[in-house]
């Protein structure tokens, strides 16, 4: 790892399988930035603890994120590539962060307040959920952090973490910044909403060639007649042609403006695009073992431990709990 480099870290939490929206907001992002920067990649599964109460699910996610992650094309030796439970410093910096800000500074969180509105059960784990993201991007002095724009919040929470604890205890963290790819900030799901797992209006990013075509067919339509111009502004279907057909989209737009396509021959076209570009992942994917898979999350978690520790030690200075 070249320690001349600006860091990067980002975080995806194990509580599901993959979908295309995490592909365009995280994946594909990272992949991009990851080999210009000394870049770390955590699976969040104590995060996804907040929502997953299923041990078995919890580990076979995990494994999958990992392989989703080396499938769409991580090199696992250019970055580390690590589970957050294996770094015990994120909960334990997680407990000090909490200890510096307010309930109601807490209550302000999207996440919680969704959660809250939807009457789902709100644990304790889900209100401080902030401040353990937090401690995953400032134990490692992260400078950039690549997300979807869902997850802009969660970087301004992390700064005001940084901030809060630099004015009690002294310059310790520095405040890292968000980077939202703008064209993708939100991929909408079928129903035109954003793309989530809560949601349940996925297209998924290893799904079978029916699965895929099933969800694109879910994509909600109006009732324009045939040989009508569509919008394509807000036709859902267009949205993601404009992720997944880049190279159809001039095509594309004139035939939406002049009226010469259909919704169903545009979700056709649609799902052949989603199709050969995840069939040569889907491949690689299958090639992967879980044992080596396993082998890669406990060396990357041996080395981010290494960081992480470090860098508890001067906190526990600067805290007094070195005695
Ligand atoms: P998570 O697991 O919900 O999502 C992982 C990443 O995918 C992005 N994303 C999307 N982007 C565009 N369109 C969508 N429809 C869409 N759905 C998801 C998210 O923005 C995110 O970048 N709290 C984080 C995980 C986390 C983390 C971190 C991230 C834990 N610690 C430290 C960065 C740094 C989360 O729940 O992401």
């Amino acid at each position: 790892m070249l320690s001349s480099k600006k860091r990067l870290l980002t975080g995806i939490q194990s509580s599901g399988v993959l979908h295309v929206g995490n592909y365009m907001g995280a994946l594909k992002p990272f992949l991009e930035l990851y080999e210009d920067y000394d870049s770390l990649l955590m699976i969040a599964d104590y995060h996804a603890l907040t929502s997953l109460k299923n041990p078995k699910e919890l580990a076979r996610n995990t494994l999958d994120v990992a392989k989703d992650y080396i499938a769409v094309g991580l090199d696992p030796k250019k970055a580390i590539l690590f589970k957050q439970s294996d770094v015990p410093e994120h909960t334990e910096l997680a407990w000090i962060f909490n200890c510096l800000v307010t309930v109601p500074f807490l209550m302000q969180s999207h996440a919680y307040k969704d959660k809250v509105a939807k009457g789902l059960e709100a644990n304790a784990g889900l209100f401080t959920y902030p401040m353990l993201m937090a401690s995953d991007i400032l134990l490692y002095d992260t400078a950039v952090v690549p997300v979807g724009e869902d997850q802009r919040q969660h970087i301004e929470y992390a700064r005001e973490a940084a901030s809060k604890f630099n004015t009690a205890f002294g310059q310790t963290f520095i405040e890292p910044k968000e980077r939202i790819l703008e064209s993708s900030a939100t991929l909408p799901g079928t129903d035109g909403k954003k793309m989530s797992k809560s949601y349940n209006n996925t297209i998924p990013l290893f799904g079978t060639d029916d699965e895929v075509r099933a969800a694109v067919m879910k994509i909600v339509t109006d009732s324009t007649p045939a040989g009508t111009p569509l919008n394509t502004e807000t036709d859902v279907t267009f949205a993601l042609h404009t992720q997944f057909s880049q190279n159809d989209i001039a095509d594309l737009t004139n035939r939406y403006r002049e009226g010469n396509i259909g919704y169903k021959e545009s979700k056709d076209i649609l799902v052949q695009n989603i199709l050969s570009l995840i069939t040569p992942m889907r491949e690689k994917r299958e090639a992967l073992s879980d044992d080596e898979v396993r082998n890669i999350i406990k060396e990357g978690g041996e080395r981010a431990r290494v960081i992480a520790s470090a860098k508890m030690i001067e906190v526990r200075k600067n805290i007094g709990v070195t005695v």
